[in-house]
């Protein structure tokens, strides 16, 4: 089969389409024909084994000098093509959609998958729309729900709004009754609109952290602010929620992780709440945002698709930052 692969770290152009043995489903595991896999922070993150620390503190994913799985890619979704021994919720033909977390392999033309990574496609969702849900949808409603805790009336601030995990959590605060701040650019100030933010805020001309209004909840998606600044834009006792990722300048040996260390450090000695953004691939959550799609709640933005041999330029896209949302990977199938 086709698929993405990658021996060392570097640049999207150490990525290349190969020729690859198709993978067998072992125990648990499901075998997906990928119809449509989309790009995260997270790929670019591996790709190019940044921030250097991650390759000590994650080994999962990161080894010393190129990422510990070869084929990139952890977002899919596709048609079972085969089940292994002992699998009891899927069978061939079942249109799914799934987060293989640190497994990667997505950016192919066949995946396996075990079965607790994996959920229904939802109904009347394209196999791209599906596809765009996994990590950001995840990364959103875990950050929304159980780290934010949203509620009613809450003031709620998402800076960096506009890109993959923004539109999700400004849909997901606002289905939750929560008044949504959205932080992007001015192009992008109609997208966030449109999804349902009641306030723009453009990074380029005002200052969340220094215009005054305070905020019960932060979710901060760049990491381009010092805590200090982040806290100033809290209510009293307001819950800052840092997502560990950030801008993608890139080649520092902690990066963004500094600002949640730093956020661990301090968050028992302030009164505000301070939390890490920890998101582990979950069917239940999977099936929670597919339930959501399916009704309209929540519906995922796709700013652009690629074909799979252009997965490398998808993902020097999503690394220059302004992506609109989701950008997302096709997969082609001969008849
Ligand atoms: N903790 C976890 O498990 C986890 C999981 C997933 C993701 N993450 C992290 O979450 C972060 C967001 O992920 P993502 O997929 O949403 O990234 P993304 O799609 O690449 O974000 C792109 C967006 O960032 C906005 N942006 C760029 N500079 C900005 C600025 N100075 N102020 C406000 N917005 C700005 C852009 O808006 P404009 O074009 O309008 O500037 C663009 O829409 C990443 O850093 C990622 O590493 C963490």
């Amino acid at each position: 089969m086709k698929a993405i692969v990658q021996d060392r770290y570097g640049s999207h152009e150490t990525l290349r389409l190969a020729e690859v043995d198709r993978p067998t489903p072992a125990n648990g595991e499901v075998l997906v024909r990928v119809c449509a896999a989309s790009v995260n922070a997270a790929d670019w993150h591996i790709m190019r084994g940044d921030p250097r620390l991650a390759r000590l503190a994650m080994p999962v994913a990161f080894g010393w000098s190129g990422p510990k799985k070869k084929i990139r890619g952890r977002d899919f979704a596709g048609v079972v093509e085969a089940v292994g021994p002992g699998v009891t919720r899927f069978r061939p033909g079942d249109e799914v959609f799934g987060d293989l977390g640190f497994s990667d392999g997505a950016f192919a033309e066949y995946v396996c998958a075990g079965e607790d990574l994996v959920a229904a496609k939802p109904a009347g969702l394209t196999f791209e729309q599906a596809a765009a849900i996994p990590l950001a949808g995840n990364t959103a409603l875990t950050g929304v729900r159980d780290v934010a805790e949203a509620k009613p009336g809450q003031r709620f601030l998402v800076n960096g709004a506009s890109g993959g995990v923004g539109t999700f959590a400004v849909q997901l605060a606002k289905s939750f009754g929560a008044e949504v701040t959205a932080v992007c650019s001015a192009r992008n100030a109609d997208l966030v609109r449109s999804i349902g933010a009641d306030h723009v805020i453009d990074y380029a001309v005002d200052d969340f952290t220094a215009n005054g209004r305070r905020y019960d909840v932060v979710l901060d998606l760049v990491a381009n602010r010092s805590l200090a600044d982040l806290r100033r834009a809290l209510t009293p006792d307001g819950t800052l929620v840092l997502s560990g990722g950030g801008v993608s300048d890139g080649g520092s040996l902690v990066g963004p992780m500094g600002l949640t260390i730093a956020g661990g450090l301090i968050s028992r000695f302030v009164r505000h709440r301070v939390r890490q953004l920890n998101v582990a691939p979950s069917a239940a959550n999977l099936e929670t945002l597919a339930g959501l799609a399916e009704s309209g709640t929540v519906v995922p933005v796709i700013d652009r698709t690629y074909p799979l041999p252009e997965a490398p330029e998808a993902i020097r896209y999503l690394e220059l930052d302004h992506a609109r949302a989701k950008v997302v990977v096709t997969v082609e199938h001969a008849a």
